[in-house]
């Protein structure tokens, strides 16, 4: 299925005046009228039971259902009918109170019940069945997923009925989100003294128009963070300043270097817990948007001796229900040539 074109819906959600629960890039574009209706990470904010938008107060519970709603509403639209059969992936660290509120959310959608997987389970069986790899049963794999908001180092061995977790590490602030605060705070080493009234209200908004143009600075600073995966160089505009500044691959990845090489003495550590080496595992798989950056396989490969495997789409690698429907669609490998 594709939302507005994407394979992909944000989980952002944005309590309108009217009401309603704006989901996805909906709720993103309207984050800019009033920034305090919009929650952009709901996830995060799993622990908290209630969330405070615009001043109302929604259970987490509800937020989530509204989202999964949203999903449930397309796929009824597109396919012609509501679905049958639900799977939710979750970080493996989640125990069964934060399991317990994927359940209620479903529940509250109006949808099955859904079959939970850990996101790292997903990932593995998503890995094997698009490269076609066998995974002989015994043999273990490694899964390295840095997403926006955490790094979680997992591995996990082939059983006869699927794939199970042998051992589990992660950082809870390294991710996408941090990174973007890194290059802000970059920025702000340039302009403080230069533009010092400007630059204090962007990164300390005292009133809704600041807070626009806050989000304004972290989409654009998203934005070229995402293109130095492919470029080397990208601008970025500075609202309220009316400068664009200039940042250089060379330069995040001086920002990123450290945080990044903790992921891979993470990811070392759970190899260790789960009493391997990295010979041992069929793979390396990398997870979640910012694994697309150049450094963090560069990394892995010159620390731990094994070149990490990636796809197009790193974001969607862990759910497995794609794996299936991929096996299924996959064409028939083309009649050997003569030679
Ligand atoms: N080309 C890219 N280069 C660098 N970072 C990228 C790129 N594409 C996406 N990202 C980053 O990936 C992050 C989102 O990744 P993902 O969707 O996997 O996170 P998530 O699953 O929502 O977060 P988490 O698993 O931490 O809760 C964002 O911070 C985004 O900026
Ligand atoms: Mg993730």
């Amino acid at each position: 299925m594709l939302f507005d074109g994407s394979p992909l819906v944000p989980s952002a959600v944005y309590l309108n005046t009217d009401g309603r629960v704006l989901v996805g890039r909906d709720a993103e574009r309207h984050a800019r009228m009033d920034p305090s209706r919009f929650e952009p990470n709901p996830k995060r904010r799993i622990d908290d039971g209630q969330v405070l938008l615009g001043g109302a107060e929604l259970a987490v519970a509800g937020i989530f259902g509204q989202v999964l709603g949203h999903v449930g509403a397309e796929a009824r639209r597109q396919l012609g009918g509501p679905p049958t059969d639900l799977r939710l992936t979750h970080p493996a660290r989640w125990g069964e109170r934060r399991r317990s509120v994927l359940v209620e959310a479903a529940r509250l959608a109006g949808l099955p019940a859904p079959r939970l997987i850990p996101e790292p389970v997903g990932a593995a069986s998503y890995f094997t069945a698009m490269l076609g790899t066998a995974v002989p049963v015994g043999r273990s794999l490694a899964v390295y997923d840095l997403g926006g908001g955490t790094f979680d180092a997992t591995v996990v061995r082939r059983t006869r009925a699927g794939f199970e977790t042998l051992s589990e590490e992660g950082l809870v602030d390294v991710g996408g989100l941090d990174f973007d605060h890194a290059i802000v705070e970059f920025l702000g080493r340039s302009y403080q003294s230069s533009h010092a009234g400007q630059w204090a209200r962007l990164v300390a908004p005292a009133d809704p128009g600041d807070r626009r143009q806050r989000r304004l600075l972290y989409e654009d600073v998203r934005g070229a963070k995402e293109m130095l995966s492919r470029t080397t160089s990208a601008d970025i505009h500075l609202p309220a300043l009316e400068v664009d500044a200039h940042l250089t691959r060379e330069e995040l990845e001086r920002l990123v270097r450290g945080p990044l090489e903790r992921t891979v003495g993470c990811l070392r550590q759970a190899i260790a817990s789960a009493r391997l080496t990295p010979p041992d595992l069929v793979g390396i798989f990398l997870v979640g948007g910012s694994s697309r950056m150049p450094l963090a396989a560069h990394l892995l490969h010159s620390e731990l001796g094994v070149a990490p495997t990636t796809l197009e789409q790193p974001e969607t690698a862990h759910s497995p229900a794609e794996a299936a429907r991929t096996r299924y669609t996959r064409p028939p490998p083309p009649p050997p040539s003569p030679a």
